[in-house]
């Protein structure tokens, strides 16, 4: 739902003067970008694997402070730059480093998109089976592990997917959406809101209210940690050069602090009401057994099902749903694709057309993967994970906190705090200004590479997942 990024557009989006004012438009083009299966299909999945509330705490304070500090960032240097990432980087110079930084951050959204493409795919499938009324089918148990293993129909839906998302892309009628989402993304925050009312008043569901909100420090590991930094970068859309373009489009008087204040909460709002969906659920169809809460990717497509099953009218309250999870996946999805392809006319000089064709090969690749990952490769495993997790893992895990550190480095070392604190300057009293100084100069850097260190340490099985 994005209107910008690529250098067609932003030329002739410059040339008119048509940059973002700040307001509304701004908020709701990053707040498109960030709401998105992050916020509901994976941020419940992981409070309810890596601890509940101890989760939710700690992804509350790495808002707060880093995901504050590298939005506003990326922000500002987009905005200073003028550039997406891979040119930002180097208006501050040829050395390698900087090359390096730049294409960092741009090659994460192509490594995302395919495999967000493919969890896509899952939600047209739902969505297909309840307009067609096989509600009580889907909250059968084993059905989506069935069908995920079917390997033709779920590359189905997953083409399905793609394809919708980049003829968006070709058709140019982003615009379009951006006025649709006025009106879809607002009810899916009342429908979400109905659900998780139902949800946490279901008997039995009470303890897991108290599981998803009460910090229990017995839950606590590092991987906690780990995690909530990826659901934070991912969710946030951070460290993937995303906010870098978007703020080359903002105009000089935009308050940055303020938008950024707003998407945070919008964002997080999201998160905790679709976490309160689906963890109390869970404990009220099967008391909280720890094997369910760990149930990891598949847990929304094997809850909510239930859920909407036992409120009555399903195949009408499931086709809204799904309708509008996947309204949310498509202009995050269509924000992903426009990014990549922005690199590629920007940064190889290919045309647009050729840019989109080169995108679609390389989803359809990699998401096929991810797909079989599931059923006629089944036995490939990716150091331990299956191709799809893989993939999550390497983007958010590993990939995400060396972008960030990057862009840590690239304002320590070669811009200044105080540059970017002059850009931010420009148009907001910068109230959090000591909080973010802190946290860019000693807190970012070093718990970067714990994070990162611990990843790997995770993988090869040093500590325990
Ligand atoms: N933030 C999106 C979500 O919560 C997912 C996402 C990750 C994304 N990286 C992105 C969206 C880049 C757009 C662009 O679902």
């Amino acid at each position: 739902m994005k209107n910008e990024k690529n250098s067609v557009e932003k030329q002739s989006s410059v040339k008119q003067g048509a940059k973002f004012s700040g307001s509304l438009g701004y908020i709701l083009a990053v707040a498109g970008s960030a709401v998105g299966l992050g916020n509901i299909w994976r941020f419940p999945y992981l409070a309810a694997k890596y601890g509940g509330g101890m989760f939710l705490l700690v992804y509350l304070i790495l808002m707060l402070t880093f995901g504050y500090a590298l939005m506003m960032s990326e922000t500002a240097l987009g905005r200073m730059t003028g550039k997406s990432p891979v040119g930002a980087f180097q208006s501050f110079g040829n050395k390698k480093w900087l090359k390096v930084g730049g294409w960092i951050n741009a090659i994460i959204p192509i490594l995302i998109a395919p495999y967000y493409c493919v969890i896509g795919g899952w939600v047209v499938k739902y969505l297909f089976e309840y307009l067609r009324g096989n509600s009580t089918e889907l909250s059968t148990d084993g059905y989506f592990t069935t069908f995920i293993s079917d390997s033709l129909s779920a590359e189905i839906c997953f083409a399905i997917f793609a394809i919708m998302g980049f003829s968006v892309i070709v058709a140019g009628v982003k615009h379009g959406i951006e006025n649709v989402s006025k009106i879809v993304m607002p009810m899916l925050v009342v429908l979400a809101v109905i659900t998780a009312i139902y949800s946490v008043t279901r008997p039995g569901a009470w303890e897991g209210v108290k599981y998803f909100l009460i910090p229990n420090f017995k839950n606590f590991s590092i991987m906690t940690v780990v995690a909530a930094m990826g659901q934070m970068f991912y969710s946030l859309s951070l460290a993937m050069g995303i906010l870098y373009t978007y703020g080359s489009y903002l105009k000089k008087d935009a308050d940055i602090e303020k938008s950024t204040k707003q998407v945070e909460v919008f964002d997080t709002g999201i998160a905790v009401l679709a976490g309160l969906m689906i963890i109390p659920a869970v404990f009220a169809f099967s008391g909280g057994d720890m094997k369910t809460l760990q149930a990891g990717p598949s847990l929304m497509f094997i809850t909510l099902p239930k859920v909407f099953e036992s409120m009555g009218m399903p195949r009408i309250i499931g086709s809204v749903f799904f309708f509008m999870v996947l309204f949310a996946a498509l202009t995050s999805a269509i924000s992903l694709f426009e990014t990549s392809v922005a690199t590629f006319v920007d940064e190889l000089g290919l045309s647009r057309t050729k840019s989109s064709f080169l995108m679609l090969g390389i989803v359809l690749l990699l998401g096929t993967a991810s797909v079989l990952g599931f059923g006629a490769w089944d036995f490939v495993t990716v150091l331990g994970m299956s191709i799809l997790d893989f993939f999550d893992f390497l983007t958010n895990s590993l990939m995400m906190p060396i972008s960030a550190l990057f862009t840590c480095v690239l304002i320590l070392r070669v811009v200044g705090r105080d540059k970017i604190a002059e850009e931010v300057k420009l148009s907001s009293r910068f109230k959090r200004q000591k909080l973010y100084d802190i946290v860019i100069k000693y807190f970012a850097p070093a718990f970067l590479i714990i994070i990162f260190i611990s990843s790997i340490a995770s993988v090869f099985g040093w500590i325990k997942i």
